[in-house]
Parts: structure tokens; sequence; C-alpha cells
């Protein structure tokens, strides 16, 4: 009933921020070890918002590798109010774009220069779906009068189902889903459309945020819901339904920047990437459903080859450290200074002859 050890396809992970420069450098180990490929956020400072500049990035994230991996990264462009439908043309024929991900200005970290109405790239979400080109959403409006906790589940409705409606060859894909409204939206919504869920959203709920004190490390957006919310999110993640795949939605940010009186939002969660879900599924008594989900749903839906190959989980405890070089700073990863059940082993290729 329960597994000493499972082994899956190759996983892929479908939303991961790797910044830039020394962070690269300091967190793209802990993706490739585990990941053959993932969709690499666009929210750099300045945003990646043309293919040239995400060829560029896709070189920087290629020289960062370490010695011998063939980690593969999917490049992603930041929509802004001023995106050229002409851009999607490039995008699809560049071969490395595999989406354009959108922003609502100031919903979260380095969104600012993101899309203030929708309605301004409707002409580029048309090209889009004309050329087969993914929509990844960050789904939450960005209105002060909305509360926090709240914001996911009115942006279905003010803005997502519209959007759906308006493009109905468009694929989406819901990115880090955080609420049962949202688990709702998806298992009703056309043919085209996904959603990423993250591991912290499916195994902590919000009290995670306020446990004895204020946790600035469980910070993160969108925030974390409540135990029915999380209770829903595992409940898809483990269903076998292939509309709900892995996105981390590994975020890293210095410490100082977290444990601050303004501190920045995003858990960290690439050195974990697999074990930590391996952790959700194993509780839900699911570990069978895991292989769908990590490895083969992602990559059907983005049209793209499964991975070959295997990756073995043993249940086997695995110190986390306290913290990891991030650069000239620290970075505090989920589940820091503890422990995970999981420990990951990426099987050898077999022979082909
Ligand atoms: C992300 C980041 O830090 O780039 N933060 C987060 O809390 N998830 C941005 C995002 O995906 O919202
Ligand atoms: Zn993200």
């Amino acid at each position: 009933m329960n597994p000493d050890s499972i082994t899956i396809g190759r996983p892929d992970d479908w939303h991961l921020h790797l910044r830039d420069g020394a962070a690269l450098r300091a967190v793209l180990p802990h993706t490739a070890e585990r990941f053959a490929r993932a969709i690499v956020m666009p929210n750099l400072k300045p945003p990646v918002t043309t293919t040239v500049l995400a060829g560029e990035y896709r070189q920087r994230i290629l020289d960062a590798r370490p010695d011998g991996s063939d980690f593969e990264p999917l490049m992603t462009l930041y929509l802004t109010d001023r995106t050229p439908p002409a851009e999607v043309e490039r995008a699809r024929a560049s071969g490395f774009v595999h989406g354009f991900k959108l922003y609502p200005a100031g919903a979260t970290t380095h969104s600012d220069a993101g899309v203030t109405d929708v309605r301004h790239i409707d002409p580029v979400l048309a090209r889009m779906a004309e050329l087969g080109v993914v929509l990844q959403v960050h789904g939450e409006v960005t209105e002060e009068s909305v509360d926090v906790f709240d914001r996911e589940a009115r942006f279905i409705d003010d803005v997502l189902a519209p959007l759906a409606a308006r493009h109905p060859a468009l694929r989406i894909v819901f990115e880090h889903i955080t609420t049962r409204a949202a688990v709702d939206f998806v298992r009703s919504a056309r043919d085209g459309i996904a959603a990423t869920l993250t591991p912290q959203h499916l195994l902590h709920n919000r009290n995670a945020m306020f446990a004895g004190g204020i946790r600035p490390h469980f910070y993160c957006l969108p925030v974390l819901k409540t135990e029915p919310d999380r209770a829903a999110l595992l409940e898809a993640a483990t269903s076998g339904d292939p509309r709900f795949f892995l996105g981390t939605d590994s975020a890293p940010h210095a410490r100082h920047t977290k444990e601050n009186s303004c501190g920045c939002a995003g858990m960290y969660s690439a050195h974990a990437g697999l074990e930590l879900y391996a952790e959700a599924f194993d509780a839900a008594g699911a570990l069978d459903r895991l292989d769908g989900f990590a490895h083969r749903f992602g990559a059907d839906f983005y049209r793209l080859p499964r991975n070959a190959g295997t990756v073995t989980l043993w249940r086997r405890p695995t110190a986390v450290p306290a913290s990891f070089v991030f650069g000239d700073a620290e970075l505090v990863p989920m589940r820091a200074g503890g422990q995970l059940a999981w420990t990951l082993r990426r099987d050898p290729m077999p022979a082909t002859r």
C-alpha cells in the first residue's frame, strides 16, 4: 500500500522562476537535477517581453547549467499593454518560446509592467489562438478593494471566464491555482484549459503563515488559502485528471528581502521540487498518480514529447539545509532545517542495444 520507492517518467516543471546572473547560477542546479525541462517565467527586471530577449535569456540559462546537464529551458514572454501581434509570430517561429504570460499589472513580484486591462491584448490573444501558442495566466484581480483571499475567485468571474469565451481556441494554463473555485472552473471549462499546482498549496493552508508568529517564508502569491481549498487542490492533483499538472512556482528571494517589514512574495522549492509532491501524493494514498501529474499531462498539454528516462524516489529522509548560498545573499528554502520524507535518484538510461 505504501511503497518504499516509486519510479516515474522523468518529470518537467511547468512553472518556474530562475532569475538571472548569480541567482540563476545558485538555483538552476536544483531544478536541473530533478526536471528535464521547465517553463521559465519572464518576470525579470526588465521583463522578457520579446523573442530576442528570450533567446538571450535562454542562452544564459544554458550557460549556467551544471556540467553534463541536458536540462532544457522552455521560454515564455511577458505580455504588456503594448505587445504587438507580430511578436506572437516571432515567438512561434523561434521554436523555443512556448507561451506568453499574463501578469495583471501589480498582481505580484515584478508585475508592474504587466497588462492593465486584458481587452488591450485581445488582438495578441487572437493571434496566439491561431498559431497554437499557450497563454499562461497569473489569475488574481488587483483591486485594492478586493480581499486578498478573494482575488483569484474574482479573477475567474471578472477576467478569465470572459477571456476564455472571447478566445474559444486559445489554450490557457491557469497558473498556481489556490482555491476550490479554480478547481471547479477548470473542471467545468471548455477544452484547452488546464492548471498548474504548487507544492506549497498542496501541503499547507494559510495557517502556515501565522504559526506562532508571522512566517514570511510561507508568503507567496497567490497567497495560501483555507483548508477546504487545500483539500480541493490535492483532490484535483491526485485525481488523474490530465488538466492538472506540476508547476512548482519556485520563486527565490534573498533572505533579507523576505525577512523584512515589507517582505517579498515567493517560496523557494526547487531543491525539493519533486520530493514535496511525493509527500502530498503519499498522504492522499495516490503515489500511483504522480507519473501522470509530473511526467505526462503537462507535456501532452504543451504538445511536447514526453521525456525518456525515469527517476526514482526512495522513502528515506533527506535533511534540508537552513539556507543556500544565493549570490552574495542567502536563500531560505521550503522546509529549511527540516527533513524531506523522500530522496530522489535519477535512473541510468537503459542501453538501447
Ligand atoms: C513570484 C516571483 O517571486 O517571481 N512570486 C510568487 O509569490 N509566486 C511571482 C509569481 O509567480 O506570482
Ligand atoms: Zn510564478
